[in-house]
Order: C-alpha cells, then structure tokens, then sequence
C-alpha cells in the first residue's frame, strides 16, 4: 500500500512510534517491520493486542507508557475523516487504547482510502462506544435518549470484547452536525469509557486516491 510506505518517511532513526490497529496499519506496520529489519531503530506502542502481535512477529522492538512518556508519532487508519480532519475511528474496535496512543503522540498520522473521506462525520452511519459490560443496557437506554440507535457488537461465539475487557456498542447515527459537543454528551453517560470520535486531535491525513498519496494538513 503506497501510503503505508509514504508514511514511513515521517519515522525517524529512535523514534517511540504508536501502532494503529486495521487494515491500513497493519501495513504500516509490515512496512515498518522490513525498515527494522534493515537497521532502523524504533519502539512500537501498539494500540491492540492483534497488532502487538503482528508486531512481535515482525521482530519490532516494543515499549509501553511505563517506559516512555511520550510518543514521537502515531500512524493508525480511520473509518470517517470530515474536511476539518476530525475523525470517527473505531470499527476496529481499538479506539479507547488508539486515542489514548494518538493523544500522547508528537505526530499523529492517519491513512486512509478517499471512500473515508465524508462531509459531515457519520455520514457512513456508525459511531463505536466502548461501554462497561455492567453498564450495557443502561447506557443502550441513555444513547437511544440522544436519537443513536445502539446496537450491540456482536461476533460468531457471542459479544465483542475489547481489548479492555469492555463491550463495543455500535450507535446507528446520521450526519453529526457539532461532533465534539455531541461527543461530551455521549462521554458523560455512566458506564461509557470512550467513543470512536476524534475530534480536534489536528492528525496529517494521507490519502490513498488511486495512485497518488495526497496529504491533507
Ligand atoms: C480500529 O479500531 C479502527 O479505528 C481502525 O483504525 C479503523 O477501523 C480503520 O480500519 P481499516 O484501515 O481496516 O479500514
């Protein structure tokens, strides 16, 4: 993917670099694999416990927040980018961990196909809410209050679990037309430890369009 590798250009020699989580990472990450095995020296914080896989399968030397207190760039996919660059993320279902990685980061860099690209966030129709499995019902009852349809993630053997331990409701939702008030109110439900919403966090966007790499700034 050429964007994968366009965004290896923004990776410096002893840089802590976050690990996003999807396809498009995923391809970062391999790429980012074959730049260590020929010599670059990096630490991956990776953003689920499938790319930290990945990861150690690839021989990329890894590090936690304990080791370090910030990140020099984060590279991870999106599944909505609106013309401010704000995001939606998540359908993954790694966006707690990914925006705790992306908030940390110097740099944060996002790939993604112009099928992402939207005028308004939730133009695609879905926002992931990671809500504690205690708190599930309650907090269906609380986003249908705020006219999100929930639903609950769902895989072949029973609920989606995130890496947290958490339950991932997916929000049936239309165009957001104020994302980052919206996103408050979804956050100040009991029980909701975080949204797919990105908003504000000004990332360097790289998009695949054919096959041109355009970066919107
Ligand atoms: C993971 O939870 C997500 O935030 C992904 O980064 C997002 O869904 C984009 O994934 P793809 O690159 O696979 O489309």
């Amino acid at each position: 993917m050429a964007i994968a590798e366009r965004a290896l250009e923004f990776v410096k020699d002893g840089d802590v670099v976050g690990l996003g989580t999807g396809r498009a990472a995923s391809a970062f990450v391999r790429a980012l694999g074959a730049r260590v095995r020929a010599g670059l020296r990096i630490r991956g914080i990776p953003t689920s416990q499938v790319t930290k896989a990945l990861a150690q399968e690839l021989s990329i030397p890894l590090t936690t927040f304990d080791a370090v207190e910030t990140i020099d760039i984060a590279v991870d996919g999106a599944d909505e980018v609106d013309p401010d660059r704000n995001l939606i993320k998540g359908y993954g279902g790694a966006m707690v961990r990914e925006k705790i990685v992306a908030a940390a980061a110097q740099k944060f860099i996002v790939l993604v196909g112009t099928e992402k690209l939207v005028s308004a966030l939730g133009e695609r129709g879905r926002l992931p809410v990671e809500v504690v499995p205690f708190g599930v019902a309650a907090c269906c009852r609380r986003l249908r209050a705020l006219s999100c349809e929930p639903t609950s993630r769902q895989t072949e053997s029973g609920a989606f679990v995130s890496d947290n331990g958490n339950a991932i409701i997916d929000c049936a939702i239309g165009p957001i037309a104020r994302p980052a008030e919206f996103e408050q109110h979804v956050l100040s439900i009991p029980g909701v430890v975080g949204t797919g919403l990105f908003v504000g966090m000004d990332p360097t966007v790289l998009v695949q369009d054919g096959e041109a790499v355009r970066i919107l700034h």
